[in-house]
């Protein structure tokens, strides 16, 4: 099993990340969009918030983590696609990064800036920085727009993906799912030659 990422493709490390994000980035949205419509007298008026906030805390640690080890990794090269479709890519996954970071920070702040910390889970909490009473609502508006920006950017991104391997028979998605293909082992009679 690959762990670090290649020149040919992503480890299993970055694929963890990217697929797990994923899914959570994605239930995140569905949770905090049914959250805020529920009322004063539902059993899940205060667990809900409370689940999408310690989540959302531990997915800004995760997306730090993710940062981190793209640094410290080579990136893997995509040369089945045009210079115009490269361009596209990067720009996405930057945007991804920037955006989810905004949103992360945006709920943070929805909730600290009137001086409380973010609690996670019960296992420890998150300290309030930044306190201006009366902004949270403004947060709020931010971190709705954020979310619906997310969401835009997955269906783009989504579909530009299942473009390149559907249609262009590209693989990129192959290799995000499954890792670069293991360096072909070369017979020892093969080597003496
Ligand atoms: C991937 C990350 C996140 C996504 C996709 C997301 C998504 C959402 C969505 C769609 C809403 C409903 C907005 C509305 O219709 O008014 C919401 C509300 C909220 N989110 Fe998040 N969120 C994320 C991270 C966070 C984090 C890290 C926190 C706090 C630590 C947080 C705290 C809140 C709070 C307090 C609300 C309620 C806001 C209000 O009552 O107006 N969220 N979120
Ligand atoms: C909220 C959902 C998603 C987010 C935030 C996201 C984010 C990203 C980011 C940031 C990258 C760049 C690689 C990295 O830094 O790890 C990436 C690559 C990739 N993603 Fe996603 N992704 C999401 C969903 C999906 C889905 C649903 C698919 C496919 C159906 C997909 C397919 C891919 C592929 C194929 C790559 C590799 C592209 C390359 O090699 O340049 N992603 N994604």
């Amino acid at each position: 099993m690959i762990v670090r990422d290649t020149l040919e493709g992503y480890g299993i490390v970055s694929r963890l990340f990217h697929w797990l994000m994923a899914v959570a980035i994605v239930a995140m949205f569905a949770l905090g969009l049914w959250m805020v419509r529920l009322d004063y007298y539902s059993p899940y008026y205060n667990s809900a918030p409370e689940l999408h906030r310690s989540f959302g805390m531990l997915l800004l640690f995760a997306l730090l983590v993710r940062w981190l080890w793209r640094a410290a990794n080579p990136k893997p090269q995509i040369d089945d696609l045009t210079p115009l479709e490269q361009k596209a890519s990067y720009a996405v996954h930057w945007g991804f990064y920037i955006l989810l970071l905004a949103i992360m920070v945006s709920g943070y702040l929805i909730t600290t800036l009137d001086g409380r910390p973010v609690d996670v889970f019960g296992w420890f909490s998150v300290p309030s920085i930044l306190q201006m009473r009366g902004l949270e609502d403004r947060a709020g508006d931010v971190h709705r727009i954020l979310a619906y920006a997310v969401i835009g950017l997955t269906v783009i991104h989504t579909v530009a993906a299942l473009k390149h391997h559907f249609v262009d028979k590209s693989t990129i998605l192959k290799r995000m799912w499954s890792g670069p293909s293991p360096p072909s082992i070369i017979p020892k009679k093969e080597m003496h030659r």
